[in-house]
């Protein structure tokens, strides 16, 4: 087991000037660094009269900087080991900008524009969003079987595969859909992703023209939108509403041809798409000559009622692209998922595939694909979602219902997390510093909205709250946390 070192403290580029208050610009420096990922969690602040002296300030000044951040959560202190970054819900730093040479591609300049951020990485914590419970994966199941596969692997599965993916494994994820969402499809149709984000990625690299309209919800998955973006695409955001997407909004929409959703779930405010605006969305698919991407990534968590149809069940036109993900019931490192596409699209869907990576590595396909025949997926999903209920109904019971400026949860149907607004974005940031104080991970919702959102920046506010990650006894304790610096 390794031991965890404290990450070295930088300063460098502090500049402070002498004419102004010292410990505010301090104290902003460092907030700055904190935020931006220059000083991650978990990185040992030097002592005040170190970093006094390297500064050449008093330490007072220095003393000062620190208890405001003490104060507002970013800082913690270890008894008798001194004070630390506190681990904060931040998504890792952007990567450096390239802003030398002539020659910067328009492609490369999109994606620099989106100020992309990956996920929190490391052990799941309360309440990190997007993570199912990894710890009951059965890993000696798994572990068996890739050792089956690896002791003697037939010498067709070696070379060149597939870039659709493994023929075994498409058909039965074509069975699965057929028999847990009455999605009738072919396994030709499918085409095997590294997860949904890939799915997701090949729709705008093949579906986006340069300067072509999509239409995101808004709330929606920002990851979705910059995969768009990255493709060249306009951003247009949708209304999202307790039906789910506004169809009328996305009718007035003009030049749209291509509309990205999350019906079973949306992501994430929690709504279900209703009955009604499915069948109003496909029609608008039909009347525009446009296509629909419907991302299912956790249509397999639903506690309460029947899940309605996917809009690839109802979808007679062949409109619809369906994205689904291994990596919401096993694990996001899988990095395993798959595309239903339209009998015309599967193909080149494929070639573009084969393009980027050739083809997906093997050995996992193939253990996918023992693990869902031998019956192990199917009890692997009830097992997970009878973990999210019972994480869930703990989060709800132990909740305080009683923090200023904070709503009622609401009833939570179907998936892995949920959200609870918050009466302003001043109070959203104070909420989730005062949890990352304490070690508990509370994500924004104002960061689930497109820049330009119409809607006033106080009612983007609001907490999306993980529920599954991790069991509960955790959540319990991290209830309790949050008691103490909330309430
Ligand atoms: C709405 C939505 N779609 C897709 C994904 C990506 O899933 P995957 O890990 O399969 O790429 C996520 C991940 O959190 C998500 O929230």
């Amino acid at each position: 087991m390794l031991k965890s070192v404290p990450l070295p403290f930088d300063c460098s580029g502090i500049q402070l000037d002498r004419s102004r208050g010292l410990a505010s610009q301090l104290y902003q420096a460092l907030r700055e660094r904190i935020l931006d990922g220059r000083l991650p969690g978990d990185t040992r602040l030097p002592a005040s009269r170190e970093l006094a002296e390297l500064l050449g300030i008093s330490r007072n000044t220095v003393g000062r900087a620190f208890d405001q951040l003490y104060a507002e959560g970013y800082v913690r202190t270890r008894v008798g080991d001194g004070s630390y970054v506190a681990p904060l819900a931040l998504h890792a730093p952007p990567a450096p900008k390239v802003t030398a040479g002539p020659l910067l591609s328009a492609a490369l300049q999109r994606v620099q524009a989106q100020h992309l951020r990956v996920p929190p990485s490391g052990a799941p914590r309360a309440f990190r969003v997007g993570v199912p419970a990894v710890d009951l994966f059965p890993f000696a199941t798994w572990s068996r079987l890739q050792a089956r596969f690896w002791r003697k692997p037939t010498p067709a599965r070696l070379g060149y595969g597939d870039p659709a993916g493994d023929a075994q494994l498409r058909e039965l994820v074509a069975a699965y859909l057929r028999n847990s969402r009455g999605l009738h499809c072919d396994p030709a149709q499918i085409v095997i992703t590294c997860g949904a984000q890939q799915a997701i990625s090949l729709c705008a690299q093949l579906l986006v023209d340069v300067g072509a309209r999509v239409a995101i919800e808004n709330p929606g998955y920002r990851a979705a939108g910059h995969a768009f973006a990255a493709a060249g695409a306009q951003l247009c955001g949708v209304p999202v509403d307790s039906d789910g997407l506004d169809t009328q909004a996305l009718a007035r929409l003009q030049d749209c041809r291509l509309v990205y959703v999350t019906p079973s779930h949306q992501y994430p405010s929690g709504v279900t798409l209703s009955l009604p605006r499915r069948l109003e969305l496909l029609e608008w698919a039909e009347r525009t000559d446009g296509w629909i991407i419907e991302d299912d990534y956790d249509g397999e968590y639903r506690y309460h009622g029947t899940p309605l149809a996917p809009l690839a069940a109802l979808d007679r036109q062949g409109r619809v692209l369906y994205v689904g993900t291994f990596c919401k019931i096993t694990f996001p490192a899988l990095r395993l998922g798959y595309l239903v596409l339209p009998p015309g699209l599967a193909a080149v869907f494929a070639q573009r595939r084969a393009l980027d990576m050739r083809n997906s590595e093997i050995g996992t396909q193939v253990v996918m694909a023992e693990f869902i025949a031998a019956g192990h997926f199917q009890r692997h999903i009830r097992r997970m979602r009878l973990a999210a209920r019972s994480r869930r109904d703990a989060l709800l019971r132990d909740w305080p219902t009683n923090i200023p400026g904070c709503g009622a949860l609401p009833s939570v149907d179907a998936g892995l997390h949920l959200c609870v607004r918050v009466e302003s974005v001043q109070r959203e940031a104070e909420l989730v510093a005062a949890a990352a104080s304490v070690g508990v991970e509370v994500t924004p919702l104002s960061g689930y909205w497109l820049d330009d959102s119409a809607t006033p920046a106080d009612q983007r506010a609001g907490l999306v709250l993980g529920f599954a990650a991790v069991p509960e006894a955790q959540i319990a304790e991290a209830l309790r946390l949050l008691r103490g610096v909330w309430l």
